[in-house]
């Protein structure tokens, strides 16, 4: 049987989505992109990976869409409503074709996107994109990422696998999307409170808040049927920060750029999270009172 070949849709393209789109256009898979704004033929954008550019182009999406097509979604978390209803819309447009979601932070979906055929995607790779006349997306630092997908698919996954690597596919990702969450809750606000680089918050002065921060945050995930160990956590959180010593967070940068954050979707959500479920987190809402503080 030939296999189906897909079409590959993404948004943007992001920092995220961008690295994506490279690895499929390289290795000659059918790309396409949904501009948020332009309205060009062509979109263009340079990879920067290992002191090596490289340059990108895939046309515009063409409507109606294919019916093979596989959607890719790296958006900020305050736009993952948007960005949904914004694909949801185009012609040709079915609820049955696969959206690859990743973000940042935990967003609560209205019913009616909620029942899109979603695959969450957890992705450690940091990626950095900016605009100065052309797209350039930045790959600084690999990592690893996580799909959820259904036990009975298996396409259209090796493409992307081999596009992205290493992905691993998984039934369930809600532990990987909760440890994240924390690293997130810990690192991004700190950082961007501080003024810091990650790397500023291995210093022993900022471990007993870390502690806390985490410990709260577990619990709140246990509440989700999520169960982790807090002392694993504290570690990843730790080493995140030293694989990254010298990147400043997205939200740190968010900050700089005088751009919206994520911080309700972080924080806001942790303690909205715990509040409901009558788990106390103080230490992330000293936090959060910082933040808005200086940032309201
Ligand atoms: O949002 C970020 O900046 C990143 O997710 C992380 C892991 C905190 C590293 O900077």
């Amino acid at each position: 049987m030939t296999p189906i070949k897909y079409h590959w849709i993404t948004l943007g393209p992001g920092a995220v989505s961008g690295l994506i789109a490279s690895g499929l256009c390289d290795n000659g898979e059918s790309v396409s992109v949904v501009p948020r704004h332009d309205r060009a033929e062509t979109i263009e954008w340079q990879l920067v990976r290992a002191q090596e550019k490289n340059n990108y182009k895939a046309s515009v999406t063409q409507l109606p869409i294919p019916k093979n097509s596989v959607f890719i979604v790296a958006v900020k978390a305050f736009d993952v409503i948007s960005a949904l209803q914004h694909i949801t819309a185009l012609e040709g447009f079915d609820k049955s074709m696969p959206i690859v979601l990743s973000h940042n932070g935990m967003v609560e979906l209205p019913k009616a996107l909620s029942q899109l055929n979603l695959h969450p995607l957890v992705t450690t790779h940091g990626a950095v994109k900016s605009t100065n006349g052309i797209i350039c997306i930045e790959h600084r630092g690999n990592g690893r990422s996580w799909l959820e997908v259904r036990q009975e698919e298996s396409e259209p996954w090796s493409p992307l696998q081999q596009a992205f690597p290493p992905l691993v596919l998984e039934q369930n990702i809600s532990q990987r999307r909760w440890l994240k969450l924390i690293i997130n809750c810990v690192i991004n606000p700190l950082t961007a409170i501080y003024k810091c680089e990650n790397g500023k918050l291995l210093e022993d002065k900022w471990q007993s808040q870390i502690i806390s921060l985490v410990n709260e945050a577990v619990a709140v995930a246990e509440t989700q049927n999520v169960i982790l160990d807090a002392n694993m956590c504290h570690r990843e959180v730790l080493k995140v920060a030293k694989d990254t010593a010298l990147n400043s967070s997205s939200m740190l940068q968010d900050i700089k750029q005088q751009r919206r954050t994520e911080i309700d979707k972080l924080t806001g959500y942790l303690i909205k999270t715990g509040e409901s479920a009558g788990i106390a987190t103080p230490t992330h809402q000293q936090l959060l009172n910082e933040f808005q503080k200086r940032y309201a």
